[in-house]
């Protein structure tokens, strides 16, 4: 008879999050092990446990999910779980990372921008670049080979994410831009055909007023979903509407694929004992959603 599905929850916030966990439930979890405010120096015994109780060929039956607000420490726990798993004994169980829901999130908002533009010579403007999400969707849209422009407030920002990802992309194609005034947003899109604003709830940061006239772009996704929305003109419940010439996501009608992707993934470890999920491979997951 087949194991239980168990899903281990570490959560670097002090309450493991409602929302991953119901997803957990709904994805396919039999059984869900959460543990709040988990520090790096507590994750070996949280992996031994899950390694060293139902034998390599049960292992597929366990599987770790990551989460928490702060990306950062999300994926210092991240390595923490590969160093204390032993994968020469077949000792190991899958793994998704998916803090602030940063990568389900940013592979939904780049699989739209893939409904309608071929990446590979797309030309993005990521509006709150800096933020998890941003720097996610800035991630994959350098890694899908689209050139983009990583937009913050503070140019300096801007600067320290491209030479980041640039580290992990040596071919990525990034610019830093200044996105702080309407008139450097207005500057800062000529030319492009997708935007993604991937900023702080509540923020507008692309008025009507910065992308007149803006004739090159094609796809507007919106990420916040609380007023004012990060694009003026898009509406949160928008899934490749027409508005003003070009196609608009808004945070809900992203918010949809980016659930169908969360469950996938989740699913998705139970399938094996070897399978790391983080922005590229929850990516590839996501194809044809
Ligand atoms: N639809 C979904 O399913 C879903 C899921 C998760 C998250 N989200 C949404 O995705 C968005 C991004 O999430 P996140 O956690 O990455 O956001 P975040 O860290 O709160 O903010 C992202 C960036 O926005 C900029 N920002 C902050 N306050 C601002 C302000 N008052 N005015 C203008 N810009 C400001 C900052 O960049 P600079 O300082 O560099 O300018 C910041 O790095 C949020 O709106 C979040 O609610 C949506």
């Amino acid at each position: 008879m087949d194991k239980r599905k168990i899903l281990i929850q570490l959560d670097s916030d002090p309450h493991p999050s409602v929302f991953d966990r119901v997803v957990a439930i709904d994805a396919c979890a039999d059984e869900l092990f959460s543990y709040g405010n988990v520090q790096p120096d507590q994750v070996r015994d949280l992996v031994h446990g899950a390694i060293f109780t139902r034998g390599p060929k049960n292992l597929k039956y366990t599987a770790i999910f990551i989460g928490g607000s702060d990306v950062a420490a999300g994926e210092k726990l991240l390595a923490e779980v590969r160093k204390h798993m032993l994968p020469q004994f077949g000792l190991r169980v899958s793994v998704l990372l998916d803090a602030n829901g940063a990568n389900t999130t940013a592979a939904a908002a780049v699989r739209a921008a893939a409904r309608h533009l071929d990446l590979k010579s797309a030309k993005a403007l990521v509006l709150g670049g800096t933020g998890p999400v941003g720097q996610r969707v800035t991630r994959l849209l350098a890694g899908q080979g689209a050139e983009v422009r990583v937009g913050s407030r503070q140019k300096s920002k801007a600067d320290k994410v491209c030479e980041l990802i640039q580290t992990a992309i040596p071919n990525a194609r990034l610019t830093p831009v200044a996105g702080g005034t309407p008139e450097e947003v207005r500057t800062a899109l000529q030319g492009c055909d997708l935007v993604i604003a991937a900023g702080a709830a509540g923020a507008l940061l692309l008025p009507r007023y910065s992308r007149i006239p803006a004739p090159s772009l094609k796809v507007a996704i919106d990420l916040n979903a609380v007023p004012p929305v990060g694009i003026e003109g898009v509406e949160v419940m928008d899934k490749g509407v027409e508005r003003d010439g070009f196609l608009t996501y808004g945070a809900i009608g992203v918010g949809d694929t980016k659930m169908k992707i969360h469950k996938a993934a989740i699913a998705r470890l139970f399938e094996s004992n070897d399978a790391i999920l983080d922005a590229e491979e929850v990516y590839a997951l996501a194809a044809g959603f």
